[in-house]
């Protein structure tokens, strides 16, 4: 039901502006200065904070890059939707429910006392530990197979191929003790399947792989479009797959946020701790950002402001 349809063809109404409106947002939001760069993986604290990039692809392929929107920075977090998605492409909703979870914790990103406080379920797959739940669940016989398959799988989504910076990598497994203790909380709860220890390296690969502005609305611009990449064509899930995902990251994207972000913008999106933010408007199109200054929920500002600010001029709040 459903499965094989394509969301909409065509130009969107509404949308003759967006060119401007893009430019605008950008533009307003540009000096801007608040937040800082995250420098808990030691290599992203050497980012340039004056990097800026806007880029909205919709539904139609139609492509509006502004600023350094083809500027590559790592997915991080980012990574966790679509790697969810597709988890539920091969388990189903059903099981992936289960086993990740869908509610809110209400606490950090990396919090291991949201573990201690369910049992040792991880609550969502956009968490740390959900997200290191959610790769142990991708195909693959050995760690190797299971990383080739989550690359391959969000090079799909980008319409290109995409590459893990390998110093982002190197840097952030001296220094991700932390997220192999909540990969060892999560076996010990036996809900980890494999060797905990090997999925937190793919999971640490997997949010080490490089993408620009650009890819990151060519990305959520796919599942805005039912589960075709409105660039190049390709079917990359269902649209049940895109629908489960982005209630999930409506209701957990921007971690203990997702409520103010939801109620004040009005679409779901997703930040990483590099500095991007991918934002989905279902059947319409998606918008990605990068800008490294976070705030200390560990979203960037600009990214959130330029994104809200065409929210709100293309009428994009689903409420
Ligand atoms: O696991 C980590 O801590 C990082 N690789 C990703 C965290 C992240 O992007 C949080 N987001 N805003």
């Amino acid at each position: 039901e459903g499965v094989d349809q394509r969301v909409s063809t065509g130009a969107l109404p509404g949308w003759e502006r967006v060119d401007e409106l893009v430019q605008e947002a950008f533009d307003r939001h540009r000096a801007d200065d608040s937040g800082a760069v995250a420098d808990y993986i030691p290599i992203l604290g050497a980012a340039d904070p004056a990097l800026f990039g806007l880029a909205v692809v919709d539904v139609t392929g139609g492509v509006h890059d502004v600023g350094d929107a083809t500027h590559l920075f790592s997915i991080q977090s980012i990574s966790k939707m679509f790697v969810y998605a597709l988890a539920i492409q091969e388990h189903g909703h059903e099981r992936v429910r289960e086993i990740v979870g869908v509610n809110n914790t209400g606490l950090a990103f990396n919090s291991v006392m949201a573990l201690e406080l369910n049992a040792g379920h991880p609550m969502n797959p956009m968490v740390n530990a959900g997200a290191i739940a959610t790769t142990a669940l991708m195909p693959g016989a050995t760690p190797a197979e299971k990383w080739e398959r989550i690359r391959e799988g969000l090079s799909a989504f980008a319409g290109r191929s995409l590459a893990m910076d390998g110093e982002v990598y190197r840097s952030e497994m001296l220094t991700n003790q932390r997220n192999q203790a909540l990969g060892r909380l999560l076996a010990s709860y036996g809900r980890l399947e494999g060797d905990s220890d090997d999925i937190v390296d793919v999971y640490t690969r997997q949010c080490a792989l490089n993408v620009t502005a650009h890819d990151l609305a060519v990305m959520g611009a796919t599942l805005a479009d039912g589960g075709v990449n409105p660039v190049t064509g390709e079917r990359v899930v269902s649209a049940d797959v895109c629908r489960d995902t982005l209630a999930v990251v409506a209701a957990s994207g921007l971690y203990e946020r997702s409520g103010e972000w939801l109620f004040e913008i009005g679409i779901p999106a997703k930040s990483g701790v590099a500095g991007g933010i991918v934002a989905v408007a279902p059947g319409k199109g998606a918008a990605g950002a990068f800008s490294p200054r976070l705030d200390r929920a560990g979203n960037s500002v600009r990214s959130q402001l330029a994104i809200g600010h065409l929210s709100r001029a293309l009428g994009l709040n689903l409420f």
